[in-house]
Parts: structure tokens; sequence; C-alpha cells
């Protein structure tokens, strides 16, 4: 069994976040990371669980527009300095039906009401679905303190949790069923 982790990242915070998702899953399987600027066009047949995740800009996926914003806002250079998720899934070479995806986003911390507001993994999420792909886990969201982090105390940790349920969930049911899409209210 073959994860991969591939991540968007303008300040380092959905690095860190994908390094510790794919800590946390390397409990099931072996894992590769990818910056998405480095990730493959097609994704090899070896690869059973593809894991995505990304920044959330305005809502949603990043645009050339809104990295151009964050590169205004950065002190030093960016993680991710070509294209974003948004063009890496869109350029997608035809991916084998089987294979398993889940996604995460990172957002800015905020209070509970609201945490409704849109993020990047639901949309991350929408085009996997697209591309006729078994969601097998609901997004997951970490939070920053601030546009350019760090991240909130605790994240990490719960990203590698993420991270091992997820292999454990995987490895327990490598044909585990379609996550539908429903999410519980939160
Ligand atoms: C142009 C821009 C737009 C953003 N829009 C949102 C937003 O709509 N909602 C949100 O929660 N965070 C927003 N953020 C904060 C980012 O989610 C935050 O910068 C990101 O999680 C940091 O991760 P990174 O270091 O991997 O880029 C925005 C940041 C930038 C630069």
């Amino acid at each position: 069994m073959n994860g991969l982790v591939v991540y968007e990242s303008m300040f380092g915070n959905t690095q860190k976040v994908a390094q510790a998702i794919a800590e946390g899953l390397s409990s099931g399987m072996h894992v590769d990371v990818r910056e998405v600027g480095m990730a493959p066009d097609k994704i090899g047949e070896q690869v059973t669980l593809l894991v995505v995740g990304a920044p959330t800009h305005a809502l949603s996926l990043s645009r050339e527009n809104t990295r151009r914003q964050a590169a205004e806002q950065a002190t030093g250079s960016l993680v991710s300095k070509g294209r974003g998720v948004r063009e890496w899934i869109g350029g997608l070479k035809k991916p084998n039906k089987k294979l398993a995806v889940a996604s995460f986003d990172t957002r800015m911390a905020m209070p509970s009401w609201l945490k409704i507001a849109p993020t990047a993994g639901p949309s991350i999420e929408k085009r996997l679905r697209k591309l006729g792909l078994r969601v097998v886990i609901p997004s997951e969201s970490f939070a920053v303190a601030d546009t350019t982090g760090p991240l909130e105390s605790g994240e990490l940790e719960r990203a590698r949790e993420w991270g091992r349920s997820l292999a454990s969930q995987f490895s327990s049911a490598g044909t585990k069923t379609a996550f539908s899409g429903q999410r519980p209210s939160r």
C-alpha cells in the first residue's frame, strides 16, 4: 500500500501539516510527500491513497491573483512558487478510478460560529470526486493564528493523528466504501 501527499503552501504552514499527516500515515503504509509544483501529472499505479492539501484563499483554492497577494505579504520566499492545487488537479491525467482520496486545508482560526465559512478542502474534494475518485474520509481543516502563521498550538499533533486514523481506517478496509459527501453539522 502506498500513499502520496500533495500540498500547496505559501508560508510553510500547510507544508508542515502535510508532513505531519505523512508521519501519521506512515504508521500503515509507505508515504511520499510532494510540493504541488513537483507533483506528478499522472498518479502511478502503485499509489493507492492520495491526500491533497492547500491553504484557504478567498474561501476556496488559491488562484494566480491570491498567490500574488500572498507573495506581497511574505517576509521570505514562498514555498509554492508556481501552480497551485486547483491547476494541478485540472491537469491530472486520467487517474485510476480505484484510487482512494482525502483532502485537507489550512485556514484562519475563528470562533466556532464562523466556522461555516467555506475553505479549500471541500473544493479539493469536489474536484477529485469529479474525476471519479473515491473520497474515503471528510475533509479536515487545520488552523493558523494569522495569515502567515504560525499554526495554532496542537494542530500538528492533530494532523499526525488524522494521518494515523486515515491509515488505520484505510488498511482495515483497503476497499473502504466511499464517503458520501454528507458531513456532520458543526
Ligand atoms: C490572499 C489570501 C486570502 C486568504 N483568504 C482566506 C479565507 O478566505 N479564509 C481563511 O480562513 N483564511 C484565508 N487566508 C489565510 C490562509 O488560509 C493562510 O494564509 C494559510 O492557511 C497559511 O498556510 P500556508 O502557510 O501554507 O500558505 C488567506 C490568505 C491569503 C494570503
